[in-house]
């Protein structure tokens, strides 16, 4: 088993992982092996953290992640803590943090109110600071194959004309439940590979969206009227980023990115149905699968 950190040349790294590389061994337990990355946990006799390794395909910006999340651990958003980054022999990219406990299982009324509550105080964050965001094209960013899928970018491209897209803003960009893990009565909001400037509207939208479709509507009001009581925004606005978020999910899966349960299908139509900006275009325009 070995220490699996003593094989990874280090750009950045905190006491804490100076301390790590002098232990002889550590267990290594998987956690997920996504798309991107392989994420595991490592523990010593007292202590548990999370090692995130990424394909070299994926190519992110892990430099800018660490220190993304030292600004807003610096900020007092709950964000797991960074101890190091790196390149590994295999020249992919490794972060270091903590691990910060186990994905929801039990969604309440509460929790989706904090939950609300976070993600309007990752908005609310001041942008324009010492910290450099990146600003990445929308459409390149969230729709990168949009233009295979020519009647789902008839849509987008009417509604974007409709909507001013904003890079005013922090967003995490993929803010859905399984991205926040909780200890005790503690959140983290983990997965910030999508962090960049943005619109709040955006973030929220897909957020909300994928509450209504994968828990339920009630919840996803919970989570919305908490989000709302300190970042407002018109029902309209809501409407037109809903649509955007439906359209996302749409192309995530044509792609076959997006979890599927017995009902998802049938859910994705309701709320295509009950979008005032989606509705008015027939089923035949729309195929969920293209
Ligand atoms: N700091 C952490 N504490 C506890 N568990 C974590 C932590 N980071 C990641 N995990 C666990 O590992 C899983 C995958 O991690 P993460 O969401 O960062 O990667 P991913 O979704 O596979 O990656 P990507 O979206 O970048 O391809 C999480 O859903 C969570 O269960
Ligand atoms: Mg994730």
């Amino acid at each position: 088993m070995g220490n699996i950190l003593q094989r990874i040349e280090w750009k950045e790294r905190t006491e804490k992982l100076n301390d790590l590389l002098q232990k002889n061994v550590l267990s290594i337990e998987a956690l997920e092996q996504g798309f991107e990355a392989e994420v595991m946990k490592l523990q010593n006799s007292d202590e548990e953290f999370v090692i995130k390794i990424w394909n070299k395909s994926a190519n992110p910006n892990i430099g800018y992640q660490y220190f993304l999340l030292k600004a807003l651990l610096e900020r007092g958003i709950p964000v797991p803590k960074v101890f190091g980054w790196g390149w590994n022999k295999d020249g992919q990219q490794v972060l270091l943090t903590s691990f910060d406990g186990t994905q929801l299982t039990s969604f309440t009324e509460n929790s989706m109110k904090e939950i609300g509550k976070i993600l309007s105080t990752i908005h609310l964050i001041d942008a324009q600071g010492e910290f450099q965001f990146p600003t990445p094209d929308f459409i390149r960013h969230f729709f990168p194959d949009i233009h295979r899928h020519k009647d789902l970018e008839a849509i987008l491209k009417t509604i974007m004309s409709a909507v001013k897209m904003r890079h005013d803003c922090l967003i995490h960009g993929d803010f859905h439940l399984q991205n926040i893990v909780e200890e005790g009565d503690r959140f983290t909001v983990i997965d910030w590979t999508n962090g960049q400037l943005g619109d709040s509207r955006y973030d929220f939208a897909w957020s909300r969206m994928l509450t209504k479709l994968y828990l339920s509507e009630s919840l996803s009001v919970n989570f919305s009227m908490s989000y709302l009581e300190k970042h407002p925004i018109q029902m309209e606005e809501i409407k037109n980023f809903e649509a955007i978020a439906i359209l996302r999910w749409l192309l995530l899966h044509r792609n076959g990115g997006v979890p599927i349960g017995n009902d998802t299908v049938e859910r994705v139509l309701a709320l295509i149905s009950a979008n005032s900006i989606l509705k008015d275009h027939s089923v035949d325009e729309i195929q969920i699968l293209g």
